[in-house]
């Protein structure tokens, strides 16, 4: 049987208005409104340990306190996520602290290890890229007021975070040497794993609740053709070009669908997939500061000397 509400909620979002309370909700958009905001603070929050190993390995202070305000901002990032949830009746004391770390939905990217300075500024370009095209279509397209609101703030660090991102890569590119071969690397391991971060491809998937709701604007082909042409063709992270002087991203095909050449709108090619990475945050970082008993206490910032 339809709940109560349905065709009020259908007639406000055909309408193009915000969701304002739960009162206003379904029983089923309230639980797609949840997984999705609880995927987005999981991500966010699972940045913050990833993205302090490698700011560990800043090469100046300035740098090192530029990684740091990044992390800040992704814990705050969270935050919101979970506060919201809260607001939906969900415990954020319990999503942070008493989950099994298994639980926890984030791509596969945050479980391998980001080690120096190059990766994480790749880590900027790439998956902060992906996170401001995924959070930039919930905040111009959403239906929960409270989110849309929020995500003001996100959106505008975000935008930081993608900045440090593409210039340090630019300065890397630049220096030439092992230092532009090292950025390559990380490139060419973190290209398919951020391709990753958007879901199926439409032709494989059946059905999306996300879209009837308005949770989300965008199809998954959508949004990561949004990435390969916001992230590569117009800053710091071209696809391979005439010369040598440009970084390529291993798994791009042009729009013609030949291998990556000129300027053309990279495309996505589902077999630019890697395996299945070792789980390191959920075997590691989030067990690190778990309240559940018994849970185990990992030394989980210890392993690395020399932050600067
Ligand atoms: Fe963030
Ligand atoms: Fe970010």
């Amino acid at each position: 049987m339809e709940p109560a509400n349905s065709g009020a909620l259908e007639a406000l979002l055909k309408r193009g208005e915000l969701v304002e309370s739960t009162s206003e909700m379904t029983p089923d958009y309230l639980r797609e409104l949840k997984h999705t905001l609880l995927v987005s603070g999981d991500t966010e929050l699972i940045s913050a340990p990833a993205y302090y190993l490698a700011a560990r390995k800043a090469p100046s202070v300035n740098a090192f306190m530029t990684g740091i305000a990044i992390i800040q901002d992704e814990l705050a990032h969270a935050h919101i996520a979970y506060h919201i949830l809260e607001e939906l009746g969900e415990s954020q004391e319990a999503l942070i602290f008493k989950r099994d770390p298994k639980a926890f939905r984030y791509p596969y990217a945050f479980d391998v290890p980001l080690e120096s300075w190059t990766e994480l500024v790749v880590a900027n370009a790439m998956y902060d890229q992906a996170g401001f095209c995924l959070l930039g279509d919930i905040h111009e397209h959403g239906s929960y007021g409270p989110w849309k609101r929020g995500l003001v703030k996100v959106m505008a660090e975000e935008n930081f975070h993608l900045r440090n991102g593409r210039n340090w890569s630019k300065r890397i590119s630049q220096a030439g040497g092992e230092a532009r071969e090292e950025l390559q690397r990380a490139v060419d391991w973190m290209f398919p794993l951020t391709v990753e971060w958007f879901g199926l491809p439409d032709n494989l998937k059946q059905h999306s609740t996300q879209l009837d709701y308005r949770l989300k604007g965008l199809t998954n082909d959508q949004l990561r053709q949004q990435w390969l042409s916001t992230g590569f063709r117009a800053h710091s992270m071209p696809t391979r070009s005439a010369g040598t002087s440009t970084i390529r991203a291993a798994g791009m095909r042009s729009s013609s669908g030949g291998a990556s050449g000129g300027r053309a709108t990279p495309r996505w090619s589902p077999s630019s997939r890697r395996a299945s990475p070792s789980s390191r945050c959920a075997h590691e970082f989030l067990p690190a500061f778990s309240r559940r008993s018994g849970a185990p206490r990992l030394p989980a910032f210890s392993r690395r000397s020399g932050a600067p």
